[in-house]
């Protein structure tokens, strides 16, 4: 319990950004899939500079960062794109209090009503957490995705 009092959340700031980006080394899905990369360290901190409708919190224990959530809200519902703790920091809370922060950040905004997320079918850990926030089964269904330009062959 005095563990979990040691994780405190704040707002991502752009001095995050390199922890950001080695997090989505370990797990591709924070800013690509296998075969995309959503956002380039650049991008990523372009985006963070022009946050708008999104809650981007990180959680730190003392100095050390270990762990970030991101939602982006679109009137009534809140869609719930990323979550991450450091491989070394899991299963002290860190994420739960990730999520009690975000939903307290969605009560200050007016008429938010649901979240929605996606997790891999095979991602036993994350459906676990999800399942004790009090998710529920939505749908179930393939990513697709597309280039918008064209790559150069490797
Ligand atoms: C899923 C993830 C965010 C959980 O973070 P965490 O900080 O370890 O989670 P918490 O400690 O807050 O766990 C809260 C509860 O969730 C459940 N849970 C979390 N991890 C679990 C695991 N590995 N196995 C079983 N249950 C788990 C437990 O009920 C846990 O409560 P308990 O520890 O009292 O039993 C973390 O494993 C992670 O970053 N995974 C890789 C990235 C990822 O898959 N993100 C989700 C993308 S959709």
């Amino acid at each position: 319990m005095r563990e979990r009092n040691r994780i405190s959340i704040r707002s991502v700031r752009a001095s995050d950004i390199a922890t950001l980006v080695h997090w989505g080394a370990q797990s591709p899905e924070l800013w690509g899939s296998k075969v995309s990369k959503w956002y380039t360290a650049r991008g990523l901190k372009r985006y963070l500079l022009v946050l708008q409708n999104d809650i981007f919190l990180v959680a730190e224990i003392g100095e050390k960062l270990v762990g970030m959530c991101h939602a982006r809200y679109m009137h009534e519902w809140l869609y719930w794109e990323n979550l991450f703790v450091d491989k070394g920091f899991r299963r002290r809370g860190v994420a739960e209090k990730l999520f009690k922060e975000m939903v307290k950040a969605c009560k200050k905004k007016k008429g938010l009503r649901e979240i929605g997320l996606q997790v891999r079918h095979d991602n036993t850990e994350a459906k676990r957490f999800y399942k004790k926030m009090g998710f529920r089964m939505g749908f179930l269904y393939f990513w697709m995705e597309k280039d918008l330009i064209r790559r150069k062959k490797v």
